[in-house]
């Protein structure tokens, strides 16, 4: 069933699980405007962090909205993914948990959909695919979105592909073990599947619990800025378009069983980031507030791209680019985010930051000042 003969037609019918999310809805947005034919279902569950109005752009454009279905249900429901699989071309799964703080405070969700969800997938793309198979019709390609926590904590150099899994937190943990699930099934069943690990991605319709848009949403309204620890720690930072980019690159390209890295184009530390998002909003360091550091806090993640750019793929957004996109972007949406900064909003940010904000100190200044 793998390999190059499953490789999709442009107008190929995809199914995009979690597509209302951040870097789902940024897919399915990118793919839409860009290849007249393509078609896409999104299944989504709709959880705190689904919104369709991340999809409203597709649905007001009629030709776009043509070509476009959305259904809201479980990737863990059989009765939900069967009928769905079964007139798709290809998976595409987005859907996850994707909070570490989150998976501190209550990991159960992240089980259900990082593991079992996952497997009610593989199962329908497995029953699927061997009717396909049987009738002389390409198999139903898979691609599983992981991530670059997978390896955890890097203290130096940069992950490739066959380094030892290392996952750290109830969030890396599921995602790993939804990796490990998939490549059970290209072994076992001959499943067409492709894996990517993408690193800390940013951009438009970022949920606001993360560092990059709570940071930038806290400062428009000059409320403290709760910086983890000595904010020292690392990371690569992808912009949301280069992700879904390189995502649908490998739908097309990769090999089955294959996994890729897809790094950002920017290793900074989370200092330099704050610093960056506060200078274009024109706000102060003065907002920064040290709080205790997260459980088990990863210090650095950094990816080897060279399988992937071996498969043709460059990022084409900078860093500072990214980031000033990002940042007007919050600036010119405020009702979008602060919808997303309402309902459970303030009793989750209490849990999270209250006894935090009560322990914080002001931030040293940043460590080249
Ligand atoms: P997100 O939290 O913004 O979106 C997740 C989406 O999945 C939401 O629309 C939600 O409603 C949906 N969903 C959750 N559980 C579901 C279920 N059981 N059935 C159907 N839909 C469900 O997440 P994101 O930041 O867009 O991340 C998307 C994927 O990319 C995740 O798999 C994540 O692990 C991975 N990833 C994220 C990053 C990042 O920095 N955000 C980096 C690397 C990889
Ligand atoms: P986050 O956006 O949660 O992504 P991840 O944990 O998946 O890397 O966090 C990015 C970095 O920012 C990480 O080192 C934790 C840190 N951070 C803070 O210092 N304060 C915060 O309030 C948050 C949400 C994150």
């Amino acid at each position: 069933m793998a390999g190059d003969s499953s490789r999709l037609a442009p107008d190929a019918r995809i199914l995009v699980t979690g597509g209302a999310g951040f870097i789902g809805s940024a897919y399915v947005r990118d793919v839409l405007a860009r290849r007249d034919g393509a078609r896409i279902t999104v299944l989504d569950k709709l959880t705190y962090a689904g919104n369709r109005a991340n999809l409203a752009a597709v649905e007001a454009d009629p030709e776009q909205a043509a070509r476009f279905s959305f259904v809201i249900g479980d990737i863990a429901d059989p009765e939900a993914v069967g009928p769905l699989v079964a007139e798709s071309d290809a998976v595409v799964n987005f859907a996850a948990e994707s909070h570490v703080d989150r998976s501190i405070l209550e990991p159960e969700a992240f089980l259900r959909t990082g593991v079992i969800g996952v497997h009610v997938l593989l199962e329908a793309v497995r029953i699927e695919s061997a009717a396909r198979v049987a009738a002389g019709r390409p198999a139903v390609r898979y691609l599983q979105v992981s991530t670059d926590e997978v390896y955890g904590s890097v203290a130096d150099g940069h992950s490739v592909e066959s380094d030892r899994l290392d996952p750290r937190s109830p969030y890396s943990a599921a995602k790993a073990a939804g990796e490990l699930l998939v490549n059970s099934y290209v072994v076992t069943h001959g499943v067409d599947a492709v894996v990517t690990r993408g690193s800390n991605t940013y951009g438009p319709f970022h949920h606001p619990e993360k560092l990059i848009p709570l940071f930038v949403t806290n400062a428009i309204d000059d409320q403290p800025l709760p910086m983890y620890g000595d904010g020292l720690q690392q990371r690569d930072w992808l912009f949301v378009s280069d992700h879904a980019g390189a995502i649908d690159h490998v739908l097309r390209h990769g090999t089955s069983g294959e996994t890729y890295n897809v790094p950002g184009s920017a290793e900074m530390v989370n200092r330099d980031v704050i610093a960056g998002l506060l200078e274009r909003l024109g706000k102060p360091w003065t907002l920064v507030r040290t709080v205790p550091d997260r459980p088990g806090h990863d210090r650095r993640y950094a990816l080897d791209g060279s399988k992937l750019a071996a498969l043709g793929w460059r990022n084409r957004t900078s860093f500072d680019d990214g980031l000033a996109t990002t940042v007007d972007w919050f600036r010119a949406n405020e009702a979008w985010w602060r919808a997303a900064k309402s309902g459970d909003w303030d009793a989750y940010y209490e849990r999270q930051y209250g006894a935090r904000l009560a322990a914080s100190s002001a931030a040293s200044t940043r460590p080249e000042a």
